[in-house]
């Protein structure tokens, strides 16, 4: 690799000026992009689960749909935890007008998917449209914020734990 070309790189050379690197790890692994990958999962799951209700009408999907949306909701504010803590904890996090974008798309996301597995603990009747609505609106959002979080990662260099090793 051409190492002149990294440091004429304005993107590398802002990162040498403020750590960016995960405060939260598990043995070098940080724990957010580890815990994403469980929201990210059961907000499509359940939504796959409500058109599977919606074209069989069996009773089963609502059942599942209720789990999937709690498992949805619960791992999304635990990821969000975590993500919370690097953002405001890493001064380098903290300062990029672009990890706060991710988090707000993402705290979007987890109230929609509160208020999926909300819907679903009240009344099951709502599912169709209501519940379908949500978990599709819940979807893109999941997306956004996804889509964006791996921009942080891999556009501004955040997160990561270089170390000296090869
Ligand atoms: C309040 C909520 C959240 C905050 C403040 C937050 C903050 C962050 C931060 C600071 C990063 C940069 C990497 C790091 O420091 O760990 C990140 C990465 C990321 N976030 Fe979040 N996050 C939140 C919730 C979520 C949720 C619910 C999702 C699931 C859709 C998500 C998806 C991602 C992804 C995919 C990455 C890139 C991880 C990788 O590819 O290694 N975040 N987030």
């Amino acid at each position: 690799m051409d190492e002149t070309a990294n440091t004429a790189n304005p993107v590398i050379s802002k990162l040498e000026e403020k750590d960016v690197s995960s405060a939260v790890a598990v043995a070098g692994h940080p724990l957010h992009a580890m815990s994403v990958h469980f929201p990210i999962a059961l907000v499509f799951i359940t939504l796959a689960i409500d058109l599977l209700y919606w074209w069989s009408g069996d009773p089963f999907w609502l059942r599942a749909g209720l789990w999937s949306a709690g498992g949805a909701f619960f791992s999304g504010m635990a990821a969000g935890a975590v993500g919370t803590v690097e953002l405001l904890s890493v001064a380098g996090i903290r300062e990029r007008v672009a990890s706060w974008a991710h988090a707000i798309a993402a705290m979007m996301l987890i109230a929609l998917a509160g208020l999926n597995w909300g819907l679903r603990v009240t009344d099951a009747a709502e599912i169709l449209p209501h519940g379908l609505l949500v978990s599709i609106l819940a979807a893109v959002m999941t997306g956004m914020a996804g889509w964006h979080g791996g921009k942080l990662i891999f556009d501004h260099g955040i997160g990561l734990m270089v170390t000296a090793k090869d």
